[in-house]
């Protein structure tokens, strides 16, 4: 759903959204089991639906449900958002000014993803849940946010790959373990779920539109190792470990199979594979249902495609098909009366998990209020998070900026930007300090010029800016992508800097003075030229950072912070849009394709996934046994401990890390693996742990504790299946690689995973 629809919509059903919680304490309610707090979930829901009569379960299918007023049911709204902060949806509401007319801002996901910093993740997402909670309070939020984004940002034309934490899908699972837990209140948590999220969009999105191919009819087409290995650990991760309490199937289909409509993907894998239980439901993306009829051609009529989706798995329909034509599928015999049941208990039970039909005096949540949004603490993390997860790409030393440096010159786009630091999904911020504002809180005496924006071939503004620059000590250049360019229903066709903006920079590198490049937006652009050029002095990028992204840039350009961001996504050379098509899914290098991610990539990045500079040096040593030798059988019997084999630990590797600089610093310590064994072709290497430590200051050591678990050094095959093969391992710390060493397993090859057979396709 494109925002401009949902903010109409928004306006639309703000008076219709309501969050009264039904009261079990008097009739019709009281007496029934729903409101039994001895009984499970699952138990209560289905007493509850038991009662429903036939339009009545069809009346609660969609994401606008009625209720049942005859039972003291009231209508609930379940399509809220919540990607970086509590944000404009339809279940949402911001009020105009005074109590609940904001929420914090916290970087966009591709950000956030860069900080490398897990612990940070889940403290984010706990103030997002809090936040959310309080809104719930006043009936101007849901309990259901549909967040996080999690399909693995292969292609840098994707314009919602900014919502993503990057391309490394063992990155994403360790980002999504960690969200989920802030979001709902810990794994599994009892007596209730903090809020519900929703891992999206399963699977294998990651196209809005090119060149004519529309996510809402395509079709994609994915081996069963892709699957296995790159698009699905992510949600493997949030719904098998994590617990998430729902999941969002996509508008594409997977391998001729709308994803709303296959039971391959929501009940094999989902329910029977990873073990998503019936107090957990499934909504389709908006329309997606309807999709299924048209575009997919996928059924003759709107009921079919309502009754395979509903027969599927897809238990909410975002959208209205489902309320629109499950009567006739009903009576058509499409469907039966057990299938609406089974999808409305897995509705009711999941509210029954967030505390909806009990007792409000003695719930916690039920405590949060307007004091608990948009606190200090809050706003200080917002702030820290934007600061983690700004990159350093290039620096001849001209950062951080010396005392003797008064007069900076700010020009381009994002030079003044507020809104814009958001990026997509996001809520009325309390505040949004632009970098021109920080320059200016910073002690600058500051000159400010808009240059040029991020589509435009106009050149009207640059005369301006290079005068500017002409009085200034340093030029700050901020730049980047944008919305028009890049967003939902948009990706690039480019990914170089877009409009004129290296025009405009090239001119800037002629006055002469230090120049400091800054890129947002979501995704990377080819920063080849200015890589190479000796009067570009800086680059940094800075992402959507949120609602104190410019005093964040500002704290790392003047030294107040220092940098220890690390790139999510590969910055890859701009001739890559044209070597592979973005409908091609394939991950692994071959005659059309220069291969998909660092893992597969033949050619040569501009800057590689995982790079960022710092202002310090460190040294690094490993600590332990230099080489090592494990058995395979050994530790695959080891690991019957484990919950599930791949979760098994294959050994933990301690990274000394010592600051030989003068600057105290944050490290993120980055473990990639490298070995020949398996199924050809290999990739170029792989990342299996990675920490982030924290403060360590001139002529001090910490420690990077490295788990690797045997599911990160796992291979598929082309079934899916991962296993452990024998053979000499390679492991590197950091890229480019500081350190280097090796382990060896040695007996025969054993499958520690199995994948499910798809026999729909
Ligand atoms: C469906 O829900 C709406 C809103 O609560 C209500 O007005 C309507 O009567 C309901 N219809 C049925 C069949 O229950
Ligand atoms: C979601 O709910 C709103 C009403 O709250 C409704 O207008 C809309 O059609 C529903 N679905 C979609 C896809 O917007
Ligand atoms: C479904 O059948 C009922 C009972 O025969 C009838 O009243 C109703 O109009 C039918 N609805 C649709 C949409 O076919
Ligand atoms: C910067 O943007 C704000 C609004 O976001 C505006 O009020 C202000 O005038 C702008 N500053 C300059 C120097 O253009
Ligand atoms: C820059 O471009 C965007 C997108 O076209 C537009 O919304 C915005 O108003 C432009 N800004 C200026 C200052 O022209």
């Amino acid at each position: 759903m494109a925002l401009k629809q949902l903010a109409v919509l928004a306006a639309l059903i703000a008076s219709v959204a309501s969050y009264g919680f039904p009261d079990c304490s008097v009739a019709p309610l009281k007496g029934n089991a729903v409101c039994d707090t001895s009984k499970d979930p699952i138990t209560r829901a289905t007493a509850l639906i038991n009662l429903f009569t036939i339009p009545e379960l069809i009346n609660n299918t969609d994401n606008a449900s009625g209720g049942v007023a005859r039972l003291g049911l009231p209508a609930y709204q379940w399509w809220s958002e919540a990607l970086h902060g509590v944000a404009h949806s339809p279940g949402v509401t911001f009020n105009p000014s005074g109590a609940f007319n904001a929420a914090t801002s916290f970087p966009q996901p591709n950000v956030l993803g860069a900080a490398f910093d897990d612990e940070l993740i889940k403290q984010v997402a706990d103030v997002i849940s809090t936040e959310a909670r309080a809104f719930n309070n006043v009936g101007q939020a849901g309990l259901d946010f549909w967040t996080p984004n999690i399909n693995p940002y292969k292609d840098p034309r994707w314009g919602r790959g900014q919502e993503t934490p990057g391309e490394d899908p063992f990155h994403l699972s360790h980002y999504v373990y960690n969200l989920i837990q802030g979001l709902q209140g810990g794994l599994d948590p009892k007596p209730y779920f903090k809020v519900a999220a929703d891992c999206k969009h399963f699977a294998a999105y990651d196209m809005e539109n090119w060149e004519g191919n529309v996510r809402y009819g395509f079709n994609a087409i994915v081996s069963q190792q892709d699957l296995s290995e790159y698009y699905l650990p992510p949600f493997q991760t949030c719904v098998r470990d994590a617990k998430v309490a729902s999941v969002m199937c996509s508008y594409n289909a997977v391998n001729g199979l709308p994803s709303c409509a296959s039971p391959f993907l929501l009940q094999t894998v989902l329910r029977d594979h990873w073990g998503f239980t019936d107090d957990r439901w499934v909504t389709s993306d908006c329309d997606a249902v309807g999709n299924v009829f048209s575009p997919h051609d996928f059924t003759a009529t709107p009921a079919e495609a309502a009754a395979v989706s509903l027969k599927a798995g897809t238990d909410i329909d975002c959208g209205t098909t489902y309320g629109d034509n499950l009567m006739e599928a009903f009576n058509k015999s499409m469907i039966t009366e057990a299938h609406l049941r089974k999808a409305l208990t897995r509705q009711y039970a999941s509210l029954v998990r967030l505390g909806y039909f009990d007792d409000a005096s003695k719930q916690p949540f039920r405590q949060l209020g307007w004091s608990d949004v948009n606190t200090k603490a809050a706003q200080d993390l917002a702030h820290k998070a934007a600061v983690e997860g700004i990159v350093l790409l290039k620096n001849d030393g001209t950062l951080p900026l010396k005392r003797n440096v008064k007069k900076i010159a700010i020009v381009g786009a994002y030079a003044n930007a507020t809104n814009d630091l958001q990026g997509n999904y996001f809520g009325a911020a309390p505040f949004l300090i632009s970098p021109l504002q920080a320059a200016q809180s910073a002690g600058f005496e500051v000159s400010y010029a808009f240059g040029t924006n991020y589509s435009t071939t106009d050149t009207s503004g640059f005369a301006g800016a290079v005068d500017v620059a002409k009085s200034a000590d340093v030029i700050i250049f901020a730049g980047g992508i944008g919305e028009t360019i890049e967003r939902e229903e948009i990706d690039r066709t480019s990914i170089t800097w877009p409009g004129n903006q290296l025009d405009l920079i090239s001119e800037l590198q002629q006055v002469g003075k230090p120049l400091v490049v800054v890129q947002f937006g979501g995704g990377q652009v080819d920063q080849t030229s200015l890589k190479a050029s000796k009067s570009v002095n800086a680059i940094l990028w800075a992402g959507y950072p949120g609602q104190s992204g410019g005093a964040a840039l500002f704290d790392l350009l003047t030294g107040k912070a220092a940098p220890a961001g690390r790139l999510g996504t590969t910055q890859y050379p701009a001739d890559y849009v044209n070597q592979v098509p973005m409908t091609d899914m394939t991950l692994r290098p071959s005659a059309t394709n220069p291969g998909r991610t660092y893992k597969w990539y033949t050619g040569t990045p501009v800057f590689d996934f995982g790079f960022g500079l710092h202002y310090t040096t460190f040294s690094h040593s490993l600590s332990g046994r230099p080489s090592r030798i494990f058995s395979i059988q050994s530790l695959v019997t080891k690991a019957r401990s484990a919950a599930h084999a791949d979760l098994g630990t294959l050994d933990t590797f301690s990274v000394n890390v010592r600051n030989t600089g003068k600057v105290t610093s944050d490290y993120v310590a980055l473990l990639f693996v490298s070995s020949k064994n398996g199924p050809a072709p290999h990739p170029n290497k792989e990342l299996v742990s990675y920490t982030r430590l924290h403060d360590i200051a001139p002529g001090r050591s910490a420690t990077a504790s490295l788990e690797v678990t045997l599911g990160a050094i796992s291979r598929a095959d082309e079934n899916g299946d991962k296993w452990l093969f024998p053979g000499t391992y390679t492991l590197t710390v950091d890229t480019p690689a500081v350190l280097k060493t090796t382990f060896t397993l040695i007996g025969s090859a054993v499958k520690i995973a199995d994948w499910p057979r798809d026999t729909s396709a």
